[in-house]
């Protein structure tokens, strides 16, 4: 498996705070069966993102843990103003390693109308924009549909694997259930934080998808759609989602 969404480089954002904490996330992951996974810290009015300091850490953490997982840079970038005008001036500052790949994030508190806009001069830029967990988001939560609408303009949708197993609450279960059910998630990611609560396992949810979509669907989210992702190539599973 791969995720391309975890948090597990230290003292970068409310991901781990020591090298240690790192490597059990790792080790973890490994034994999980996962064999890549991208870093991507956070980048908002929080946290600086400062690549090329990040990619040493990226290089220092793989020579901790040897050869698997194999850490990828990426960015769970937050969708700003200032963040995508930055985007717009570096296309290649905040992508999954060298890809056209992008994490996106967005805010809990207001989704401007104009969002289609932001993912179009992305898009003109050579980005493809992958919307992150909007099962957790309390806007979109409320609008599943405008989440289908973006799958079908071609935005990636990457929904957080425990999502489906009811971590983050029925809410959340039933617009990622829902997501699923009308073909618009493409890929599963951990967004682990720690070694407790927020973890680097997807086989809990990848079995948790098969049930309700099959084994091959289940495997395309965190298999072949995700590997595709890292080749930056178009993905295998990409269906038209099912509007309402
Ligand atoms: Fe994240």
């Amino acid at each position: 498996m791969i995720d391309i969404h975890s948090h597990i480089l230290p003292e970068v954002d409310d991901g781990p705070k020591s090298w240690e904490t790192c490597v059990a996330m790792c080790r973890t992951a490994a034994e999980d069966g996962i064999t890549h996974m991208v870093a991507a810290p956070h980048a908002n009015d929080r946290y600086h993102y400062d690549r090329p300091y990040l990619q040493g850490l990226v290089e220092h953490l793989q020579n901790l843990i040897g050869d698997t997982p194999k850490i990828i840079l990426g960015c769970d970038f937050h969708l700003s103003y200032d963040n995508v005008q930055d985007a717009l001036a570096h296309p290649k500052r905040y992508v999954i390693d060298d890809t056209r790949y992008l994490l996106v994030e967005f805010s809990n508190y207001s989704i401007p109308q104009q969002m289609t806009e932001s993912f179009r001069k992305l898009w003109d830029n050579g980005m493809t924009v992958i919307v992150t967990h909007p099962e957790r988001n309390p806007i979109l939560r409320e609008d599943p549909q405008r989440i289908a609408e973006w799958a079908q303009q071609g935005c990636v949708i990457q929904v957080t694997g425990s999502a489906l197993t009811g971590f983050w609450g029925e809410r959340s279960r039933r617009v990622a259930l829902w997501l699923l059910e009308h073909q618009a998630v493409h890929v599963l990611a951990t967004d682990a934080h720690d070694t407790q609560k927020r973890v680097p396992i997807l086989s809990t949810a990848r079995d948790a998808a098969a049930a309700i979509c099959g084994e091959q669907i289940a495997a395309s989210l965190v298999e072949s759609n995700p590997r595709a992702i890292l080749n930056n190539e178009p993905l295998p599973y990409f269906p038209s989602p099912r509007l309402a």
